[in-house]
């Protein structure tokens, strides 16, 4: 990828953000790298709403990070009421549109209310901090609110995507040891009813421990209710409280745990608490969004992701934005959905992925064409490199040459944005996120930590510890110590293969390990494999990421056979459906290649690497990315899988 187009901020857009000019975030980035802790002190002060001051500001024992240590304060509190003692007031806190097109506006005053009713439902039912629910819902408000009621007493959530399956939906459940689940009858998606409940009855048949499901009526579907453990949310809400007060809880205290895919079968729950995330998830809504209070912000990611939680959620309500959600899909009834929203609400910043980027360029500009985007200020991406193409469509035909892309760089694990451009001070270039945030000291290394110098391609780490980092994956310390700081003592390995060029820009190229990312959503190759050899037809499964023009990335497999005799299309079309009912839609393979044996080493160890060069030397089109990264992460994933 050329290094060499460069577009710096306008004028304009300097003299109206919150940091303008290189030196303003040289400024800020050097106070951050010389005194860490008094910088991050100073803004969570400034951002946030303590109940209690803390005595320290970082108790370090590696790879354990305690952010303010005895401070008090509640996520909850800081995203709804102190905004109710202010002009916010009555400001819409939450604008959502569903995909019937049904609309509502929640003040932050309402928000207040439907929070706090929510939360005396589950404190009445017996729920304190320290207990765990799982939320499995489509893209309503109730959805937030009920993030949001949980925060307010300390009970931990855990999100699961609407797209899981059931029997994914379970593993989370177990392995939260969740005591509630909080779901929907239903969502609409492309026109039709989907229903969710019917996963959970599925999964419960397993999940002993769960005393109550709560269940939002969205659709008015036909749904099977169990007497004594279901009960309708409109039904307990006639006995809710609206006076049901925020706890002050400890700073460390459990936010909430969101699986993500790792390199083994089993999804990790990444674990985020309460103060040092909050913290990091406002500051960067004005660093990188250059959030103003007058702003329409839409983030379209699914709140089942982290993006979501991040900044759909926590980060533009803890800054007290107009966050836009919307409940269905970005073709229905047609493919400017999107664009009418942002015409409809004159959204002013609007931060999206790739993928959906990709998937709209190839219908055609005379969609955006026919709408007025001239709201837009500030357009963002997330979840995978951005290619050129895309990049350039983005910015023309979307934001009219006038917006700045900020393209974030940022994981589950890292809780908010680590890398990106500050829209005012930083030049961009695109594909590259430019520059890291204050307080994030990351480097390029090669396996054995040293820095590989300006455009060499190596392992992007971070070094120092930050306040929204995972806490540790949830019930196995060992396995956070091991993946994250036990490859280089000391230092956070991201996963990620990178390099940076002369200017200091970082440019991420893609995964080492054997995670894939599809439509910008993370999936392990080991999770897919798992699914597939628990069919009665398959010995032997290897599964590895394809290039993919929209997606990015698609799950293609290699699959053989027990002896006998199967017809290959038929079965094909069965395994594809299997892993989609093992771990969701989302994860439905592309391809599924038979073969009578799969290439081994010595020692039996599968060589995925061969996969990958067969798949992406097969197909590979110069659109996607360049040849020569994916030759560099394919070569990095291999000295990886080495070691
Ligand atoms: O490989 C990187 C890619 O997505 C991974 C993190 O996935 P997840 O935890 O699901 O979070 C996605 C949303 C934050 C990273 O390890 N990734 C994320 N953002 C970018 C990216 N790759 C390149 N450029 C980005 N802006």
């Amino acid at each position: 990828m050329s290094n060499s187009a460069v577009f710096p901020p306008s004028r304009e857009f300097v003299r109206n953000a919150h940091v303008q000019g290189m030196d303003a975030y040289l400024d800020l980035y050097h106070r951050a790298e010389q005194d860490p802790e008094k910088f991050w002190a100073d803004i969570a002060s400034q951002e946030i709403y303590w109940f209690e001051k803390w005595s320290k500001v970082l108790d370090w024992q590696p790879p354990f990070s305690k952010w303010f240590v005895g401070g008090k304060t509640n996520v909850s509190y800081n995203c709804v009421d102190r905004h109710c003692l202010t002009h916010r007031k009555n400001k819409v806190a939450i604008l959502w549109e569903g995909e019937p097109g049904d609309q509502r506006f929640i003040t932050y005053q309402e928000l207040l209310r439907l929070v706090s009713r929510f939360a005396s439902v589950l404190q009445s039912r017996g729920y304190k901090a320290g207990d765990r629910a799982v939320i499995y819902m489509p893209m309503v408000p109730e959805l937030p609110i009920a993030m949001l009621a949980c925060a307010r007493l300390g009970i931990a959530h855990s999100v699961v995507f609407g797209g899981f399956s059931g029997e994914a939906l379970k593993a989370r459940i177990q392995d939260l040891g969740a005591a509630i689940v909080i779901t929907a009858d239903g969502g609409f998606r492309r026109g039709k009813k989907v229903k969710l409940k019917p996963a959970v009855d599925e999964a419960l048949v397993d999940c002993p421990d769960v005393r109550d499901v709560i269940v939002y009526r969205r659709t008015c579907s036909e749904i099977a209710m169990k007497e004594g453990r279901d009960h309708w949310w409109h039904v307990l809400d006639e006995g809710a409280s609206e006076d049901c007060p925020a706890v002050p809880l400890d700073s460390e205290h459990p936010l909430y745990v969101l699986y993500t895919s790792g390199t083994t079968g089993k999804p990790k729950g990444i674990l985020h608490s309460t103060g040092g995330y909050l913290t990091q998830t406002t500051a960067t809504m004005k660093w990188v969004f250059d959030l103003h209070d007058s702003d329409t912000y839409w983030c379209s990611a699914d709140i089942g992701w982290v993006t979501g939680h991040s900044y759909i959620v926590y980060g533009p309500l803890s800054a007290g934005a107009t966050t836009v959600m919307y409940e269905g899909a970005l073709d229905y009834p047609n493919f400017d959905r999107w664009w009418r929203i942002i015409e409809k609400y004159r959204v002013n910043i609007f931060y999206t992925s790739p993928t959906a980027i990709r998937s709209l360029i190839r219908q055609g500009e005379h969609w955006p064409d026919a709408h007025d985007l001239s709201s837009l200020r500030l357009l963002g991406s997330v979840g995978e490199p951005i290619n050129p193409a895309a990049w350039e469509w983005y910015h023309r035909v979307i934001g009219k040459g006038r917006c700045p892309i900020v393209d974030t760089w940022w994981q589950t694990e890292t809780g908010s944005i680590m890398i990106a451009p500050m829209p005012g001070a930083v030049p961009l270039k695109p594909g590259s996120g430019t520059l890291p945030m204050p307080g994030i000291i990351a480097d390029i290394v090669d396996l054995k930590g040293i820095p590989v110098g300006d455009d060499h391609e190596g392992f992007l780490i971070i070094r120092k510890p930050w306040p929204s980092m995972i806490r540790t994956i949830w019930g196995d310390p060992d396995r956070y110590h091991e993946q994250y700081w036990g490859k280089l003592p000391g230092i956070y390995f991201t996963g990620d293969a990178a390099r940076r060029d002369a200017d200091g820009y970082y440019w991420v190229l893609g995964r080492v390990d054997d995670v894939m990312n599809v439509s910008g959503h993370r999936l392990s190759t080991m999770e897919v494999e798992s699914a597939l050899v628990h069919h009665p037809a398959v010995a032997e499964a290897a599964v590895v990421g394809k290039p993919h023009e929209i997606t990015g990335q698609a799950v293609c497999c290699f699959v053989t056979l027990k002896k006998g005799e199967w017809d290959h299309e038929a079965l094909g079309k069965e395994l594809r459906q299997w892993v989609a009912h093992e771990i969701g839609n989302f994860a439905r393979p592309e391809e599924i290649r038979f073969s009578d044996a799969l290439p081994k080493t010595r020692s039996g160890k599968i060589m995925r690497r061969l996969l990958r060069e067969i798949v992406t030397s097969n197909t590979v089109s110069g659109d996607v990315t360049t040849l020569e990264d994916l030759s560099v992460v394919t070569k990095l994933a291999a000295q990886h899988d080495e070691d």
